[in-house]
C-alpha cells in the first residue's frame, strides 16, 4: 500500500529549520520558528521548571496512567491563570493535550462532531498549520481579512465586514494574543465589537491562545479571551504552555470548551472520549510541571519574574530595531516593529526580498517576512537592520 503514496508538502516553518541547520556560514541568523531564545541564543530551561521537576522526581511514585482528560489538577491550575474568575467552574470542560498544536486540533475534532457543516473562519494570514490541519480534517475554511500590509497593523474595518458572512454553527479562530504571524493585535475595545458581533451571528469562537505572557502580560494577554469567556455561552480555547513555560518539547497544552452549565457534563466527557480516540492518555509530566509550578507561591513567582525577564528582553530588542531602522532609513516605517507584540513581526517584505536576506545576508525568517524578535540579541539588531535596506524592504 505505501506504494501509492506521495511526498506532502513540507512544513515551511520547519523546512526553514532544516535549512538553517545545514547553512556552514558562523554568521548566520535564525529568525524563523517560534522558539524563545536568550542573547546567547540557547532556549533556556526556566528556573521554576528546573525546581518542579527535581520536586517531581523526588515525590513521584508512580507512572501510571492518569485521567484521560489529564489531571482535573492542571485544568483548574492552568484555567484559572487564563480566565482568572471570569467563568464559573460549572461552565468549562477541559482536557490535556499534546502541546497547544494537539488542543487545536482536538478543538476541530470537537467542531466537526459538534457542528458538521460549520466554516471556521481564520485570519489572513494565520499560524500556517490551523490551514493545513483544516484542510487535512476536511474543515470548511474561509478567511477573514485581518493585517493592513500598509500599516502593518489590524485592517479592522475589513475584519468586521468579512465577518458579516459568518453563520449560526461556524467557528471563529482568533488569536488570543500576539498574532502569529504578524504581531499585529486587537485591541480590547476591538475584541468587545468582535464578541458583539458574534453574538449576533451565533458563531462560536476558538481562541488560540499560544504566548500568553509574552506581549503585554499574563493578565493583559488573556484580556481578550476573558472578555469573550464572559459574554458567549459557548467557546472554546486552545492553550499551550510550550513558550510561556519553555517546555516545547513536553507537549503541554490544554483544550477547554465553555457551555452552558447544564450541557457541562457531556461536554467534558466528549473532550475525554476525544482524546481516547486519537492518543488515549495525554501526556503528562508538562502538565505536572506546570501545575506544580502554579500551584506553589514561591515557584509561581519565580516563574512570572522570570517570563516578565523574558517578555521584557523581546520588547527591548523591539524598540532597539526599530530605533536603528529610524536612524539608518530616515524614516519612522518600521515603528511598527516596536508597537507590534509577540515573538514575531511581519515585516511586510516580498519573497525575494527575504530570499536575498537568506542567500546574502545568512538572515532566516519565514518566507512571509515573519520574524521571531527573539532570536535577536544586541548584537544581531544593527546586522539585520542594515540588511533590511540593503535589500531594498
Ligand atoms: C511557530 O509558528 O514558529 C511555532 O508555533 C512553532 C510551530 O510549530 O510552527
Amino acid at each position: 500500500m505505501f506504494n501509492v503514496l506521495k511526498p506532502q508538502p513540507a512544513d515551511k516553518i520547519l523546512q526553514l529549520m532544516g535549512q538553517y541547520r545545514a547553512d556552514q556560514r558562523t554568521d548566520k541568523i535564525d529568525l524563523g520558528v517560534g522558539v524563545y531564545k536568550d542573547a546567547t541564543g540557547l532556549t533556556p530551561i526556566m528556573r521554576a521548571v528546573r525546581a518542579a521537576e527535581e520536586r517531581l522526581c523526588q515525590s513521584e511514585k508512580t507512572k501510571t496512567y492518569t485521567a484521560l482528560a489529564g489531571e482535573p489538577a492542571f485544568a483548574a491550575a492552568l484555567g484559572k491563570m487564563i480566565l482568572a474568575d471570569t467563568v464559573g467552574a460549572d461552565r468549562i470542560s477541559a482536557a490535556a493535550t499534546p502541546g497547544g498544536t494537539g488542543a487545536i486540533r482536538q478543538a476541530f475534532e470537537l467542531i466537526r462532531l459538534a457542528s458538521p457543516n460549520a466554516t471556521v473562519w481564520v485570519s489572513d494570514p494565520t499560524w500556517p498549520n490551523h490551514i493545513s490541519v483544516l484542510a487535512y480534517l476536511g474543515i470548511p475554511m474561509r478567511s477573514y481579512r485581518y493585517f493592513d500590509a500598509e500599516t502593518r497593523g489590524v485592517d479592522f474595518a475589513g475584519m468586521i465586514a468579512d465577518l458579516n458572512g459568518v453563520k449560526a454553527g461556524d467557528v471563529l479562530l482568533l488569536h488570543g494574543c500576539c498574532h502569529n504571524p504578524t504581531g499585529a493585535n486587537l485591541t480590547l475595545p476591538e475584541w468587545a465589537e468582535v464578541a458583539a458581533l458574534i453574538e449576533k451571528t451565533g458563531a462560536v469562537p476558538l481562541i488560540d491562545l499560544a504566548y500568553q505572557g509574552f506581549g503585554d502580560g499574563l493578565d493583559a494577554d488573556a484580556a481578550g479571551t476573558r472578555l469573550i469567556a464572559s459574554r458567549l455561552p459557548e467557546v472554546l480555547i486552545a492553550a499551550s504552555c510550550s513558550k510561556n513555560f519553555g517546555i516545547y518539547r513536553e507537549r503541554t497544552g490544554l483544550l477547554m470548551a465553555l457551555s452552558e452549565p447544564s450541557r457541562r457534563d457531556v461536554t467534558q466527557s466528549t473532550l475525554a472520549w476525544l482524546n481516547r480516540q486519537n492518543y488515549s492518555f495525554p501526556p503528562d509530566h508538562g502538565a505536572r510541571i506546570v501545575t506544580t509550578i502554579l500551584d506553589d507561591e514561591k515557584l509561581s513567582t519565580d516563574w512570572r519574574a522570570e517570563l516578565e525577564e523574558i517578555r521584557n528582553n523581546m520588547l527591548a530588542l523591539r524598540s532597539q530595531l526599530a530605533l536603528e531602522l529610524q536612524t539608518l532609513a530616515g524614516s519612522d516605517r518600521f515603528g511598527f516593529i516596536a508597537q507590534h507584540r509577540g515573538m514575531f513581526s511581519r515585516l511586510g517584505a516580498t519573497p525575494e526580498q527575504v530570499e536575498r536576506l537568506r542567500a546574502e545576508h545568512g538572515i532566516y525568517m519565514v518566507g512571509d517576512s515573519r520574524l521571531n524578535i527573539a532570536g535577536l540579541n544586541k548584537t544581531t539588531v544593527p546586522i539585520l537592520a542594515r540588511a533590511i535596506l540593503a535589500v531594498g524592504i
